[in-house]
């Protein structure tokens, strides 16, 4: 038997969790921190890389890291210099999400397909090259930026905006010290997420996220409001060729360069006229995408993620799915992203479903009570034979769980099936 150590507090580690839990060779599952809905929580910040280590190595666990910045911070690195198993990248490997620029170099140098892109740290200079330019750009901040640090512009006013709030303003300090301008690609954007142990990279299923924060697609960015699975986006053709032109390509120039890719590695794609351009990679699983793709997997998340760690994916079967849709839909705290009160009730949370399953993320336990705690809140998933009776299931229940300020998109899964 093992126990498993899950680092992170989002609905995402509460699914990662709850897959693992389901290995009969698994014991514990313990949390660090976790939320109002994950079972043995351990009050460690998932900074404290030294309170961590100590207890995976006292408790026999076998570590699983939700989040990108303590994989940015080298805890994989560190938990292999003390012998401890640990599933995810090294904090060289994650430098693919934790430094953008060096993503986009990386990329660039070895011809993966991206976006057109110019680096800058002087504001003038940056302005210069905006009206030089004779397109829509996007401006990111370098760093890690809790997925507030890019700004898609309409024109060239709001670029200059966006410039001086990063480079002159600091509104993200550091992260924003250097800034990348990039082409504005007009597409549909999906999620790829591959599993890999440094050689090859074996698909996750399919999935896509709904980033801003109203419905059709409206207002500012958030972590994600809502994802299914499959998407009918990314059909036979198009996987393979985001698998054989990205994913394979990644892992090989990773390689080639002596960087050794274990986890997760997501790309976010863009779509334009039947061709995949990288928007960004992320080195861990995306949050929601997570919730849905884990409900459909029918195969051991434990073995797979031995897997990676050992080096031993190639010997085993690709991973089945069900052959089913699941929606993930967000319930957030009205005012997310910007501010949102925190400590409201909860209320409907003791029902269980059979078609659907409540992820915690942004909750906690007072006294008896479950009670807000972050800006998303809960995701809601649910299981269905077809994306429609997926969205029916999920949204079934998100009518039974309410709070003061509880706020979602009603529309997640549509655009899955407008593509039908
Ligand atoms: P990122 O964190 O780099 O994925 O950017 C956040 C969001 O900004 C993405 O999910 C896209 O919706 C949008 N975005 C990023 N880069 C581009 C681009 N080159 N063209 C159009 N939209 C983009
Ligand atoms: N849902 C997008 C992300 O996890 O970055």
């Amino acid at each position: 038997m093992v126990n498993v150590l899950v680092i992170g507090s989002g609905g995402r580690e509460h699914a990662i969790g709850w897959k693992l839990s389901q290995n009969d060779s698994v014991d514990r599952v313990f949390h660090a921190p976790g939320n109002g809905g994950t079972p043995n929580n351990i009050q460690i910040p998932v900074d404290n890389l030294d309170e961590l280590a100590k207890f995976a190595s006292e408790n026999d666990c076998f570590t699983v890291v939700g989040p990108e910045a303590p994989l940015a911070m080298g805890i994989v690195d560190f938990f292999n210099e003390k012998d401890l198993k640990i599933f995810g990248p090294t904090k060289k490997a994650a430098q693919l999400e934790s430094s953008k620029i060096w993503a986009k170099q990386f990329l660039k140098r070895n011809n993966i397909p991206t976006a057109a892109f110019e680096v800058f740290d002087d504001p003038i200079k940056a302005k210069e090259y905006v009206s030089q330019v004779g397109y829509n750009v996007v401006i990111k901040a370098d760093g890690l930026a809790a997925g507030k640090g890019v700004i898609v512009c309409n024109n060239k006013t709001e670029a200059e905006k966006s410039i001086d709030m990063m480079l002159v303003d600091k509104k993200f300090g550091n992260a924003g010290s250097k800034i990348i301008i990039e082409e504005r690609i007009d597409g549909i954007e999906a999620s790829y997420i591959a599993l890999s142990d440094g050689k090859i990279g074996i698909p996750m299923a399919t999935s896509q996220d709904h980033k801003r924060v109203f419905d059709n697609d409206e207002g500012p960015n958030t972590g994600g409001m809502g994802a299914y699975s499959p998407t009918p986006i990314m059909d036979k053709g198009i996987s393979q060729k985001i698998q054989e032109k990205i994913i394979d390509k990644t892992i090989s120039s990773l390689k080639d360069e002596g960087i050794t890719f274990k986890g997760f590695l997501y790309a976010g794609i863009m779509l334009k006229d039947g061709e995949p351009y990288v928007l960004e990679y992320n080195v861990r699983m995306g949050d929601p995408e997570c919730q849905p793709i884990l409900m459909r997997m029918d195969s051991d998340l434990f073995e797979y993620l031995m897997g990676s760690v050992n080096g031993t994916l190639e010997s085993m079967r690709p991973i089945s799915w069900k052959n089913k849709s699941a929606v993930c839909i967000v319930l957030a705290s009205k005012g997310y992203p910007e501010s949102y009160p925190k400590g409201d009730e909860i209320f409907g949370l003791e029902q269980v479903f059979d078609n659907g399953f409540i992820f915690h993320a942004g909750t906690k336990k007072q006294d008896t009570k479950i009670v807000t705690n972050g800006g998303r809140v809960l995701g809601v998933t649910g299981l269905g034979d077809t994306l429609e009776s997926a969205i029916n299931h999920a949204y079934d229940i998100t009518e039974k769980i309410s709070w003061e300020n509880k706020y979602l998109r009603t529309d997640i899964g549509k655009k899955g099936l407008s593509y039908l």
